[in-house]
């Protein structure tokens, strides 16, 4: 399974955000995502999401010999880094209802309890409203929907940062041990995170994707030479 971009163009008034960003990304691999603050990571997201039109290009998940123009939410499970959830609903209540709404795509379906124990949801909060929930408590109630229906495509944007040290590690090893399923991107500022977890390194520069070599990736320079990367490119657009 492989999901391709082919020249993405997208811009927003006169403001060009993707300038044909093209990538492939492979079923089996943590990507991480990097760039500067409103470099696009977001919008990118969007387009594949299908929650926003792109100008031009191709976005194409090609699954079982087939290509698919992906539509949306059953090829995609999104993570917002602001989460987007019901609050009027208990979190029980949430689960039951996104079970059911989804329940012919579901494949090794377990208790509503099962799932809030996997991201350790205590037993005093599954039955209080969402709205009273901590930020990464939120998060976690996004994560666990593509917990229940295994999209193919996975995408983070900077889920990670509101979690707690011993949730953060969980996700982690939650994240490998799924991703050989799935194609995982997931956007994040924290460098650290991007090492330790992903297998390779994109960068989202000047509207268009590149590659980090893996042997940047492994050497103790790392840190320094994204910094090079991000602020040089941006010094030069700057200056055109
Ligand atoms: N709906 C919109 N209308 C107009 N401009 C937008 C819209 N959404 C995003 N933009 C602009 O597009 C650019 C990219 O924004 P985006 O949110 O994708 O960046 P980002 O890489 O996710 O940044 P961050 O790291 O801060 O989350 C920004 O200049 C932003 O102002
Ligand atoms: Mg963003």
């Amino acid at each position: 399974m492989r999901l391709v971009l082919e020249d993405i163009v997208k811009n927003f008034d006169s403001k060009k955000v993707l300038r044909k960003s093209s990538f492939t990304f492979e079923k089996g691999k943590i990507y991480g995502l990097l760039g500067r603050n409103g470099a696009g990571k977001t919008t990118l997201f969007n387009c594949i999401n299908g929650d926003i039109d792109y100008d031009n290009g191709k976005i194409i998940l090609e699954e079982d010999g087939q290509e698919n123009k992906i539509i949306g939410t059953s090829k995609v499970g999104y993570v917002f880094s602001s989460p987007v959830l019901p609050e009027f609903l208990t979190g029980y209540e949430f689960l039951k209802f996104y079970i059911d709404i989804n329940k012919d795509k579901i494949k090794d379906l377990r208790t509503i309890d099962e799932y809030l124990d996997i991201i350790k949801i205590n037993k005093d909060d599954r039955h209080r409203l969402i709205k009273g929930y901590s930020h990464g408590m939120k998060n976690k109630m996004q994560m666990v929907c593509f917990l229940i229906t295994r999209p193919p495509v996975i995408l983070l944007d900077e889920p990670l940062t509101s979690f707690d040290v011993v949730v953060a590690l969980e996700i982690k090893t939650l994240l490998k041990e799924i991703k050989s399923e799935h194609i995982i991107i997931f956007s994040t500022h924290i460098l650290q995170l991007a090492t330790d977890l992903c297998d390779e390194i994109v960068v989202l520069n000047n509207g268009v994707l590149d590659k980090i070599d893996n042997e940047i990736l492994k050497s103790p320079e790392f840190e320094g030479k994204i910094i090079d990367i991000l602020r040089e490119e941006n010094d030069h657009e700057s200056l055109a």
